[in-house]
């Protein structure tokens, strides 16, 4: 071997074994402030306390040792060139914030590098396709479609950032019809960790742009994603309200089974179930619907009607942005949320018995949990929504090919008081457990776990399955062979986590 390849590979061994122990915060941050003057905020300064208190979930408030707000692809890139030097700096990357995980978005004694500024949204000058930076919010993102008579598929909260959808999957009203929002990506702008800003697309670098589709934070810190529209003149649709009672939650479980089956033909509907036991004692459902090609009634989202008495109806003609404006009012940040996932195969039995579940855990800590709004949520995975990677290079969700249609579950408690973590969290916890034996039981568990929506403690790369788990990792091996995305980023759901 060459000896300046000796010492190349004698820094590289140096550098993994010292990975574990990464450097000195403060020592980080002061570099990064000469780095990059007017961008990065120490402890203890107003612009720090800003940033750091206006959270979705109050779980994610940390004490980073400083926070960073880069404005550009070259500015993430001098940001990842700085924290990586020598044995390198622990940091978090956060864009819309909306993962209630502690330590996914922000850290304790490291940089957050909050990606706020990167927030562009244009629609391509023939309309084919949006760019949005990874910081921009769907709120934002959706604003710069209005009027044009065209949409793309992106999450549908204001809120919701872009760098957690388009690299962890991404779940829309448009789903039947045009797939995962990932399916739906064109390019990717990414800051590996070498500190390159580098493309990936069908084209350039399939592996890497592969991989992003659902390997969420594994492989560099996205910057801007080129997103595919579509022809959209509008909805039909918006949110029934109905009490949730014994009947009626049984109700909207039928029709939902029912509803699946059939949003394989009838791919320009789709719906939304949320029920919500709030903390003021109303229980209530909240049924999304949506005819996304903008026709009223549509026969197939019919039975839905039929589950009364309706508290709220809002159903109309309407827009996107004021559609998903409309969805987020009940959403508020600034409390503590901690949500979990898990997708069974769509039967009515299994369906019943995750009810009876998500009641029975809600009875048992109600009483010792202060304003606890226990939330659940679930939602139609037909399998033609499969079909739609393949002509873009795939993606890494180990979903192609489905034989079976699915429901993804997804809990979301939220609550105020720091006191109770520990209470919901273990209520979360028994939940996935109980969930997870009763498909088992049944024969309908579904290996997948929506990793967007799962708890810090599950494990959803592995549910991509052994095959797409060796991709990713390998695909990780390659773009940072320093193992950078592993080992000096704790948040996110990380492709080397042993199964
Ligand atoms: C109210 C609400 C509504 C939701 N609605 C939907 C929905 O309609 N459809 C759906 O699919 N999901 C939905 N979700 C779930 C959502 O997809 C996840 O919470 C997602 O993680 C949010 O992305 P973010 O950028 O806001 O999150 P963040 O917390 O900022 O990031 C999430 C994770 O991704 C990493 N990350 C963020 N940006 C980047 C980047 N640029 N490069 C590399 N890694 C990055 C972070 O480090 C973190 O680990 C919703 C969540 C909430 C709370
Ligand atoms: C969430 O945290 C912020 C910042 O500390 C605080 O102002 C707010 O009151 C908290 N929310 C709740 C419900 O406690
Ligand atoms: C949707 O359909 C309604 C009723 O036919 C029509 O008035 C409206 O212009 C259409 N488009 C939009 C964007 O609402
Ligand atoms: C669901 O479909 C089955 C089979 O077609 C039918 O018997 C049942 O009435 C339907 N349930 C509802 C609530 O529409």
């Amino acid at each position: 071997m060459h000896p300046a390849t000796l010492l190349v590979a004698a820094q590289a061994l140096l550098q993994g074994a010292e990975a574990g122990k990464p450097g000195k915060p403060f020592e980080c941050c002061t570099r990064l402030s000469s780095a990059l003057p007017n961008r990065v905020f120490l402890a203890g300064s107003s612009s720090y306390l800003d940033l750091n208190s206006h959270r979705w979930s109050n779980t994610t408030i940390l004490s980073p040792s400083c926070i960073v707000t880069p404005e550009t692809a070259q500015e993430v890139s001098l940001v990842v060139r700085t924290l990586t030097k020598g044995s390198g700096c622990s940091f978090a990357v956060k864009s819309g914030g909306h993962n209630s995980n502690p330590r996914f978005n922000n850290i304790d004694n490291g940089v957050t590098v909050d990606l706020k500024r990167l927030n562009t949204a244009r629609l391509s000058a023939d309309k084919s396709y949006v760019t949005l930076g990874a910081g921009t919010n769907m709120g934002q993102a959706y604003a710069a479609v209005a009027n044009t008579g065209y949409a793309f598929p992106g999450g549908i909260c204001d809120g919701v950032g872009v760098g957690g959808i388009a690299t962890g999957g991404g779940q829309s009203f448009f789903m039947p019809k045009v797939g995962w929002v990932v399916d739906n990506v064109l390019k990717y702008e990414v800051v590996i960790a070498s500190g390159q800003v580098v493309t990936a697309s069908k084209n350039i670098r399939p592996d890497l742009y592969k991989a992003l589709k659902g390997g969420a934070t594994n492989f560099g810190i996205v910057t801007k994603v080129d997103i595919a529209a579509f022809p959209h003149d509008g909805f039909w649709g918006g949110q029934l309200i109905v009490p949730a009672t014994k009947l009626t939650n049984t109700q909207v479980l039928e029709r939902v089974s029912n509803f699946t089956a059939l949003n394989n033909e009838h791919v320009d509907a789709a719906i939304m179930i949320m029920g919500l036991y709030g903390h003021d004692g109303h229980r209530i459902v909240d049924i999304g619907l949506a005819s996304t090609d903008n026709t009223s009634n549509p026969e197939v989202l019919a039975p839905f009607f039929d589950v009364g008495p309706k508290i709220l109806n809002t159903v109309g003609h309407k827009s996107l942005v004021n559609f998903v404006h409309e969805v987020t009012q009940p959403m508020p940040d600034g409390l503590r949320v901690q949500t979990a996932t898990l997708t069974v195969k769509n039967d009515l039995e299994t369906l019943k018995r995750i009810q009876g579940i998500t009641d029975s855990i809600y009875e048992q800590i109600k009483g010792q949990v202060p304003n606890l709004d226990w939330m659940f949520s679930y939602n139609p995975q037909p399998k033609v929504l499969t079909t739609h990677a393949a002509t873009r290079g795939g993606n890494s969700l180990g979903l192609e090919g489905a034989d079976h249609d699915s429901i993804l579950w997804w809990l979301v408690p939220r609550w105020t008081d720091a006191a109770s973590d520990a209470i919901v969290h273990a209520a979360v916890k028994s939940w996935v457990d109980q969930v997870q034996q009763v498909a088992n039981e049944l024969g309908t568990a579904d290996p997948f776990i929506y990793n967007n929506h799962a708890a810090y403690f599950q494990k959803p790369m592995c549910g991509y399955g052994t095959e797409t788990l060796k991709f990713l990792r390998a695909v990780s091996k390659k773009y940072d062979p320093h193992q950078v995305f592993q080992k000096l980023v704790p948040g996110g759901h990380k492709v080397s986590t042993k199964c």
